[in-house]
């Protein structure tokens, strides 16, 4: 049986997007601008640190949103899960973030000490735009039981 996944939101449309670095003895400086650098313009910007060793984060996954995950400082290993496919991926640089589409579920784990894990997302919170039960996503995304 041929399995048609969603096109558009897929694990292959998540991927890592290369911010500019401005190279200086001084300390490097990167930045962003919305609409520009990455494919959305930016309404809300979150982050998690203080994160204890063998925790983990995610679990859901989101209906419209679209967001940019990027180690600030560490690292940690983001899993991305379109209903079909998966794929893991290391964020190590401050210079590079991870496009997340929306209908991907995503687990973040394997996170260094002392890591901060900074998030730009399209929207602002709405708890309505959620998935957070694996099985009513995997319904939305067309998985066949
Ligand atoms: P959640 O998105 O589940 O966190 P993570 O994906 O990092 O594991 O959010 C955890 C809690 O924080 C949940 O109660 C909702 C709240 N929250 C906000 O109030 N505003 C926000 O912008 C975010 C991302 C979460």
């Amino acid at each position: 049986m041929t399995i048609i996944t969603n096109k558009e939101f897929n694990v292959d449309a998540c991927s890592i997007v290369s911010l500019p670095k401005i190279s200086d003895p001084r300390g490097n400086l990167t930045f962003i601008e919305g609409g520009d650098h990455i494919p959305f313009d930016i309404e809300r910007v979150y982050y998690l640190y203080d994160v204890p060793g063998g925790a983990e984060r995610g679990g859901h996954a989101h209906k419209g949103l679209h967001q940019l995950i990027i180690a600030m400082s560490g690292s940690f290993d983001v899993v991305l899960d379109d209903g079909f496919s998966k794929k893991r991926v290391h964020l190590s640089r401050s210079y590079n973030g991870l496009y997340v589409c929306p209908m991907i579920w995503r687990e973040l784990d394997n996170f260094s000490s002392g890591s901060v894990c900074m998030v730009l997302a399209s929207n602002r919170y709405d708890e309505e735009d959620y998935f957070r039960d694996y099985g009513d996503f995997l319904k939305a995304a067309g998985v066949p039981k």
